[in-house]
């Protein structure tokens, strides 16, 4: 289906700017709504712009009451695992109560679809591996009690409201468009995969290894990294099928395959053909050991069909996107606001 009106919040971010430029490719027509804090205008690859706070009332009204709007998609959160852990305050504000602001002006002006940026940290330490959307969600840190909030007032909002969800759990989402026109850009950057490719270009001093005593094959963490193009043709298929009428669903997202901390490094290594130092260091609070997803409802479902689900690949669109940034006029201190969204 071609022709939506969707209004992507967050959309100068990270995954919104990949989200927005697949919408406009698939020949839907894009409303971003950023307040800039963490997104970056320049990388924003269309769309109607709106500069604002997603709290506020009166600009919301205003936005849906100017037209009809098929959905929502939400991208608007803080996502700093070891963050969230000092300024739980500042995540249940924007996490949540600033989710609650949006959710409620759709209910008042009648916009009846939504889909959740949500997260694999709303499982905590898991039981089994890989991780499937059964499993029981006991968050470790508030980054992820903030996403298992919205996931469960979003099932209220089904049930009292009518307002169909996808809640989508990303586990590492990493990478960048594979024809090098977006990638990834916080400022600062905690992510793995950037700061390692940063070392690699020379632009940050060696990588620090967070932990090396975990219970896993080498002591340090795994994780799952799922790229974003992939990510966001499942909100494309995520969308199609609430706009056919689907029920509510909560999906994970990944590849099924985990990836330790020092086997990232050692495979950047060997596809940027650069020494990449490392440093070992303490584990960083509210880390779990182990994050690998089952995505197997996503594709039974929805038909998802990840294309770059291999290590490599989103080493590789990554790295040429630094090499691309590295080349940019104004780097470094670019003044992006702080930032992982
Ligand atoms: N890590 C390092 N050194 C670094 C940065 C990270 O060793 O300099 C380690 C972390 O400790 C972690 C792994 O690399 O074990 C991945 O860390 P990231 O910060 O790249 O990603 P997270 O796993 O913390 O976070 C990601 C998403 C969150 C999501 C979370 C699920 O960014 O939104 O997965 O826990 F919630």
């Amino acid at each position: 289906m071609t022709g939506a009106r969707v209004l992507v919040v967050g959309g100068a971010g990270y995954i919104g700017t990949h989200m927005v430029l697949a919408l406009l490719e698939a020949g839907h027509e894009v409303i971003v709504l950023d307040d800039l804090s963490q997104g970056n205008l320049d990388l924003l690859p269309g769309g109607d712009f709106i500069q604002g706070d997603l709290g506020d009332r009166g600009l919301l009204d205003g936005l849906f009451g100017r037209g009809r709007v098929d959905a929502v998609m939400h991208f608007a959160a803080h996502a700093r695992v070891g963050e969230s852990v000092g300024e739980p305050l500042k995540y249940w504000d924007n996490n949540v109560a600033r989710t609650v602001a949006l959710l409620s002006a759709m209910v008042r002006q009648g916009v009846g679809r939504f889909l959740f940026s949500s997260s694999a940290a709303v499982y905590g330490e898991p039981e089994r591996v890989p991780i499937v959307e059964s499993h029981p969600c006991r968050p470790t840190n508030p980054y992820g009690r903030t996403k298992r909030a919205v996931e469960e007032l979003l099932a209220e909002c089904d049930a009292a409201y009518g307002l169909r969800s996808m809640c989508l759990r990303y586990f590492n989402a990493a990478g960048a468009d594979p024809a090098g026109r977006l990638g990834e850009r916080h400022r600062p950057e905690t992510h793995l995969i950037p700061l390692v490719l940063e070392a690699a270009g020379g632009r940050s001093g060696p990588v620090r290894i967070y932990g090396t005593t975990y219970p896993t094959p080498d002591g340090t963490c795994v994780r799952d990294f799922v790229h974003v193009s992939d990510l966001v043709q499942a909100h494309l298929l995520a969308l199609e099928a609430l706009l056919d009428g689907a029920p509510s669903a909560v999906y994970n997202l990944g590849s099924g395959r985990g990836r330790s901390v020092r086997e990232v490094i050692a495979l950047a290594r060997r596809v940027t053909g650069r020494p990449i130092e490392s440093v070992e260091a303490g584990p960083r609070p509210g880390d779990p050991a182990v994050l690998v997803a089952g995505s197997d409802r996503i594709r039974a479902e929805l038909g998802w069909r990840p294309q770059w689900d291999d290590l490599e690949a989103i080493l590789e669109t990554a790295w040429a996107w630094q090499l691309k940034e590295a080349s940019r006029p104004g780097r470094p201190g670019d003044g992006g606001g702080p930032g992982a969204g």
